[in-house]
């Protein structure tokens, strides 16, 4: 099969194709509002080790289980009050809840824990396929473990087309951030896991209660066992994370070295040294930063830069979300 072959464009035969594939226990890359998905039958065991074989991900790290809707998700999961609450509100789209699990779901999915991250995508091209089926999805990201996550179908063609049956394209994703997620296993002391599209502020408000927040990164990284570090959505090229704020005024002692890079919140205003300096939107809108992240890593990442510098986020709203992505990006 020729490269470009396995990129299907999102038409109803290829709709149909994709989703026997998943029938037939095999992997098929799906875009999603958030990032692209390595997708596999959730309830088939053996589909779901094919997922962490395909990512070289360890079972120890449990996947997400994406239902079309509401209803599906009552099927593989218990549903609290706080849960339909965040669902009225935030379904489909890029929330993912954890909640106690049902035995339908295997064991594998869940790296053995007797809860289930589930989430209801919004993603036209993937809800149309998901509807198609009658088994959840379990979807993490299309990377290879501890790669960037994938925001075009050509980036989970690159690095994972080899490897599975096709993948659907859907564009561009819209977000660029993984989904925020909530755990709600004990509805009274609800907790943000992963900062993502969806601020806590909005969450906790929806739920009338304060939501805990992730430790710091450093903080866990610092506490993690050796061999499982948070090192995560990284490219090959060493990032180092400069302060907000920090970079404008020195960007040709920065790029002085011929061979780094250094990518901006927004466009410089002074004079710059052309080839090297990127900037993830225009004017510091933080959702266009956080859409073009992934995809700018990507592509600095297959030149032949020695190192990337990167300007943190404000940290603030989507900010926390971006920074949260670059201090993993960044950790040695
Ligand atoms: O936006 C997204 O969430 C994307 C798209 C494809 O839906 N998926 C995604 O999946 O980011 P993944 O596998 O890259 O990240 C899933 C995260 C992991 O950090 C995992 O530890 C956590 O979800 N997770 C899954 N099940 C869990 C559980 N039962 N309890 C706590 N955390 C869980
Ligand atoms: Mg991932």
């Amino acid at each position: 099969m020729s490269s470009t072959s396995r990129i299907l464009s999102p038409e109803e035969a290829n709709l149909e194709r994709c989703a026997r594939h998943l029938e037939a226990g095999e992997l098929v890359g799906v875009p999603t509002e958030t990032v692209y998905g390595l997708a596999g039958d959730a309830s088939r065991e053996d589909a779901v080790r094919k997922i962490f074989t395909v990512k070289g991900r360890p079972l120890i790290d449990p996947l997400i289980v994406h239902v079309p809707s509401l209803e599906a998700a009552r099927k593989y999961a218990a549903l609290n009050p706080a849960a339909e609450a965040l669902a009225a509100r935030f379904w489909p789209g890029p929330l993912t809840l954890v909640l106690p699990k049902k035995a339908i779901i295997p064991d594998i999915v869940t790296a053995g824990l007797p809860s289930v991250a589930i989430r209801c995508p919004a993603h036209p091209v993937f809800r149309a396929l998901l509807e198609r089926l009658d088994f959840p999805v379990a979807a993490p990201s299309a990377n290879p473990f501890s790669y960037i996550s994938p925001t075009t179908a050509a980036h989970v063609d690159l690095h994972l087309g080899h490897k599975i049956a096709a993948t659907l394209d859907g564009g561009e994703c819209q977000h660029g951030v993984e989904s925020t997620i909530v755990d709600l296993r004990t509805p009274e002391t609800p907790a943000i896991l992963r900062y993502g599209p969806i601020s806590p502020e909005s969450i906790s408000e929806t739920l009338g209660s304060p939501v805990r927040l992730p430790a710091k990164t450093n903080q866990r990284s610092a506490q993690a066992a050796p061999g499982t570090l948070e090192k995560h959505y990284s490219p090959r090229t060493r990032v180092t994370l400069l302060e907000h704020g920090s970079a404008h005024d020195r960007i040709f002692e920065l790029l002085s070295g011929n061979q780094t890079a250094l990518i901006l919140n927004r466009r410089p205003d002074r004079d710059h040294p052309t080839g090297a300096v990127y900037w993830l939107s225009e004017d510091g809108n933080l959702a266009e930063q956080a859409k073009h992240l992934y995809s700018l890593l990507h592509r600095l990442d297959a030149m032949d830069f020695k190192e990337i510098f990167i300007e943190a986020a404000v940290d603030e709203g989507l900010g926390r979300s971006i920074n949260d992505r670059l201090k993993r990006a960044a950790a040695k």
